[in-house]
């Protein structure tokens, strides 16, 4: 895909995503305002956006006409809960977040408690409300995310993530962690704008799988950026990882062979995408950049 008609394709999905972002969510001056202004804080601090545009994307490839506009700010408001929570002190204790100081400094920890808590149900009003004339589909969205935030999966790579390395560096157990803390919501985050789209069954597994391989590609880039970047550019603190214990990829492979790695689930995931009745040259153009990413 050509670059410049890339480009503005993807700044014009960032664009839809910050608006329906700032459209569905509470204002901040709701009551209690404290709470509703720490969701903000953290949900206006930028970001990539990556899961939401991931969602419009892919519901677009399916079918231009689509409006994912609930099940993308959906899945922003379960990413940004977990960034909050994976930032307070007895998780990763990390003072910066999207360039800002994280939900807990800026406010305190029970308030970031509380903003990552109501974050979570107000994504499923989202899918229950938004897509409320198509009951079918809203029952289909709400388990994916459901099931993406739960215990087996994001919430349980959390688990172990936080356990690290001292609970035994086995091959297994990190594809565990890597799956569950970040490959399920991107899998999740094609799979829900695939059924927006109005995706046939076996395409919308091939979207999950696309959006499984993307997403463990993802956090090994993540891992590699917290070694490599500056904290500057990437908005929050590097060095972290070696600092918590964690246990990472190039922890275990060595830096080489995660980029290998990358390279190999990118291709992976852009096979997975082509193997499907959509229109995938965005997202395969935008996979292919999110391997190279520096930020
Ligand atoms: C950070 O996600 C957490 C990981 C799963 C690696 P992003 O890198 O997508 O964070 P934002 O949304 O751009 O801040
Ligand atoms: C984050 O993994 C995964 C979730 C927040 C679910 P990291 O702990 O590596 O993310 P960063 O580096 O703090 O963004
Ligand atoms: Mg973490
Ligand atoms: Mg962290
Ligand atoms: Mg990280």
């Amino acid at each position: 895909m050509d670059a410049s008609l890339f480009q503005s394709r993807h700044e014009a999905l960032i664009q839809q995503a910050e608006t329906a972002l700032r459209r569905l969510t509470p204002p901040a001056t709701t009551r209690p305002a404290r709470l509703h202004e720490a969701m903000r804080h953290s949900l206006e601090a930028g970001g990539k956006r990556l899961r939401p545009v991931l969602c419009l994307a892919s519901a677009a490839a399916f079918d231009p006409r689509s409006d994912a506009a609930h099940a993308a700010t959906a899945l922003e408001c379960v990413h940004t809960y977990s960034l909050i929570h994976d930032d307070l002190p007895c998780m990763d204790d990390s003072d910066l977040r999207r360039g800002r100081p994280s939900c807990h400094k800026a406010f305190d920890e029970a308030t970031a408690l509380l903003a990552g808590d109501a974050l979570q149900p107000l994504a499923f009003e989202l899918l229950a409300t938004g897509y409320a004339e198509r009951p079918g589909l809203a029952v289909a969205l709400v388990r994916e995310l459901a099931v993406t935030a739960g215990s087996t999966l994001l919430v349980g790579g959390q688990a172990e993530d936080m356990a690290g390395l001292a609970a035994g560096a086995t091959e297994d157990r990190l594809e565990h962690i890597l799956l569950g803390k970040t490959a399920a919501m991107l899998s999740a985050s094609l799979a829900m704008g695939a059924l927006v789209g109005g995706a046939a069954g076996d395409d919308v597994e091939r979207f999950r799988r696309a959006g499984r391989a993307a997403g463990l590609a993802f956090q090994l880039v993540d891992d590699l950026l917290d070694l490599t970047a500056d904290a500057a550019r990437l908005g929050k603190p590097v060095g972290a990882d070696a600092q918590n214990g964690k246990f990472t990829y190039a922890g275990l492979h060595g830096v080489e062979a995660t980029r290998q790695r990358i390279k190999a689930l990118t291709e992976e995931t852009i096979g997975h995408l082509r193997s499907t009745k959509a229109d995938t040259a965005f997202l395969a153009e935008l996979v292919r950049r999110m391997a190279a990413r520096r930020s």
